[in-house]
């Protein structure tokens, strides 16, 4: 990650931006923003739908993972240093969680929650944010743009983060080293207090007599809607019917809302108050550049604008009656009223390919593809999934492909070409669930694999496989990669091509915690040329 970013900011200051071309390092992430419910989701937005939700789906009275999601990430941000360059939404927060600064079991939870959706190219301080933007935009706040690159620290940062009983001027001092200036600070303390709300069995000092049954952590909200992101924290400042704890708690010390909401006369928080939209937009721009606060080696990626058709799970492997088969699935994603208004069972959708000689034939394009039932819905448009099943000629083979389709039957078809040159398909080096299994602890697991024999030599043949590990102090996952050689292990169902197989042991997360096999890559080189099969899907089949 930290050589690509490098890369990143060298290739940024010679070309311009380059729009987004599948198959990307950011095709996981740009999938978890863009498809948010059903087939597809990695259940990021379920996590916070709705915005009231608990840890654990509700089983955390008196908690609301939005709000918690929300405060992991300013705590993360906020040992920023704008004068060194250094810390900033890294991750960090991991191995911080003992500090007074830093009181709760929020942090941990959060990040148990998403550690689990870490892979190789989805580092902790990216899906973390990225759960920020989708909380907020699912209790009705703004869309916050995304943009992708940050990279998780291996230890703790210095220490910064505000604490309520600290005076204004130490509050306007800690903004400013975040890049905040004070008026800014104003806006962002309100831009997060307007979610959740301050919980008696961390904060004893500042909220008293609230613990009940029903609300065993003790929790008074900042406003009356606590789980809608509105500006209600700012209406009833200003009409004095707010009961934010840190606003008018019985505690004047640790009521730093109070001092800071009127350190600019209350200007910040009575247009607040007058404007709902105006509130909206401000604590969009104010988020976005918290959530953009990382250390100054790191280059993020361009915003994300939802690619309009894009390929999910595509793959091409031999089926157990020897036919080169491609299956997986097609992503058609708009915000047109065509789009809204579109029924997928009357959309034309078509996948046209070029064999590996780059030539073009009447018979390489598939039937229409069927919607079949693979419902999904985005917090950004609208999104339909098409089910590919086709089988090639494997002499013939595939290079790449392009897309034809419509929002209904009696539009012209658009062809979508992956910004000109097609969606790059290669056939070389295939991945086989069928003899692919997974070892229990300790135990081998083995990966199969076809690679073509009608291309000249094959030479150094490996699979590379990642998983997350834990890593003492932190919940947030490292990332483990290893090398295995493939070893080639005679014919296979095809004559054009022969089997190999890598047999390993790693340890992963079916049987224990600490590790769990995310994905794994084979590569070879064939003829001359190096050929990848990356990001391949974790082996469910169990060996026997
Ligand atoms: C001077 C600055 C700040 C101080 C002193 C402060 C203090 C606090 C305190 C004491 C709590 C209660 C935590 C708990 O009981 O779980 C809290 C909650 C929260 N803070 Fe802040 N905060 C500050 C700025 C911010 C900022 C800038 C954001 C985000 C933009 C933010 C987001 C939140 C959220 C969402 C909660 C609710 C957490 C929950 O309900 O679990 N805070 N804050
Ligand atoms: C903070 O910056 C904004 C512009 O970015 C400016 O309008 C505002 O006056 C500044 N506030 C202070 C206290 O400097
Ligand atoms: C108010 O908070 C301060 C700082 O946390 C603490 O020292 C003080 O004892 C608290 N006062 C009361 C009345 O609880
Ligand atoms: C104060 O503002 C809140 C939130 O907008 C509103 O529900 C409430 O009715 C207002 N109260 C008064 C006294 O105006
Ligand atoms: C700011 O608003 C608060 C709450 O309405 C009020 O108590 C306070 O007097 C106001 N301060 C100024 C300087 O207007
Ligand atoms: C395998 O592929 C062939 C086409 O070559 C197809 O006719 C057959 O139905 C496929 N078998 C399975 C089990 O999908
Ligand atoms: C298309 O497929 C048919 C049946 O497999 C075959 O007879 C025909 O020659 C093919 N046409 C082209 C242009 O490859
Ligand atoms: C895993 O397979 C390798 C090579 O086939 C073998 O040498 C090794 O003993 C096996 N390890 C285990 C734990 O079964
Ligand atoms: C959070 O988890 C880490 C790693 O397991 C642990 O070291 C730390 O003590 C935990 N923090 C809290 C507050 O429980
Ligand atoms: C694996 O995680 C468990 C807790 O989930 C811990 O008790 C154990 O020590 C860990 N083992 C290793 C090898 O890290």
């Amino acid at each position: 990650m930290r050589s690509w970013a490098k890369f990143s900011l060298l290739a940024s200051s010679f070309w311009p931006a380059q729009a987004y071309i599948w198959p990307s390092q950011w095709d996981g992430l740009e999938d978890a923003y863009t498809i948010s419910f059903g087939f597809g989701a990695i259940g990021i937005a379920d996590g916070v739908n709705p915005c009231s939700l608990s840890p654990g789906g509700g089983i955390a009275p008196g908690r609301e993972s939005a709000a918690e999601w929300l405060r992991t990430a300013y705590h993360d941000m906020a040992t920023h240093n704008s004068e060194t360059g250094l810390g900033g939404l890294d991750a960090s927060i991991g191995f911080e969680t003992f500090r007074p600064e830093n009181i709760g079991t929020a942090f941990n939870t959060t990040l148990g929650f998403f550690n689990e959706l870490q892979t190789k190219q989805i580092s902790m301080a990216d899906i973390l944010t990225l759960g920020v933007v989708l909380a907020i935009k699912n209790c009705g706040g703004p869309s916050i743009p995304y943009r992708p690159g940050r990279i998780d620290a291996t230890e703790a940062g210095p220490a910064g983060v505000p604490q309520p009983q600290e005076p204004l001027e130490t509050h306007i001092a800690e903004f400013a080293l975040q890049g905040f200036n004070a008026t800014e600070m104003i806006g962002l303390v309100a831009c997060g207090h307007t979610l959740g709300g301050v919980h008696q069995i961390d904060f004893p000092l500042s909220v008293e007599g609230a613990i009940t049954t029903d609300n065993p952590e003790g929790v008074v909200h900042f406003d009356d809607t606590f789980d809608v992101y509105d500006n209600h924290i700012a209406t009833q400042y200003i009409n004095d019917s707010s009961v934010d704890p840190l606003l008018v708690g019985f505690n004047t010390t640790t009521n730093s809302d109070a001092r800071i909401f009127a350190s600019d006369s209350n200007q910040t928080m009575l247009q607040f108050a007058q404007d709902p939209d105006f509130f909206i937009s401000r604590c969009g721009d104010l988020l976005e550049r918290m959530l953009n606060t990382v250390p100054s080696d790191v280059t993020l990626g361009d915003v994300f604008e939802p690619l309009t058709v894009k390929p999910f799970q595509l793959s091409l492997f031999f089926n157990s009656t020897g036919g080169l088969q491609l299956s997986g699935n097609i992503r058609i994603f708009g915000t047109s009223a065509a789009a809204a208004a579109a029924n997928p069972a009357d959309m034309p959708v078509q996948l046209i390919w070029m064999d590996r000689h780059g030539n073009t034939s009447p018979n390489y394009t598939t039937t229409a593809l069927s919607f079949s039932f693979l419902e999904a819905t985005s917090l950004w448009g609208s999104l339909q999934f098409f089910s590919v099943s086709t089988y090639l000629d494997p002499s013939a083979g595939i290079s790449s492909f392009v897309v034809n389709w419509a929002y209904d039957s009696e539009s012209a078809l658009t062809t979508a070409d992956n910004g000109g040159g097609g969606f790059p398909f290669q056939d070389v080096i295939l991945f086989q669930q069928a003899g692919s299994c997974h070892g229990f602890v300790n135990q081998n697991s083995t990966v199969s694999a076809v690679i073509r024999n009608d291309m000249g030599a094959v030479s150094s043949p490996y699979l590379e496989y990642t998983y997350s590990s834990s890593q003492p102090g932190s919940l947030a996952f490292k990332q483990i990669t290893f090398r295995t050689e493939l070893v080639y292990a005679g014919n296979s169902v095809s004559p054009l091509y022969d089997a190999y197989t890598a047999v390993f042991v790693a340890n992963d997360g079916f049987l224990s915690a600490n590790e769990s096999i995310v994905s794994f890559d084979l590569v070879a080189v064939v003829g001359g040329t190096t050929y990848e099969s990356l990001n391949n899907p974790q082996l469910f089949t169990p060996c026997s």
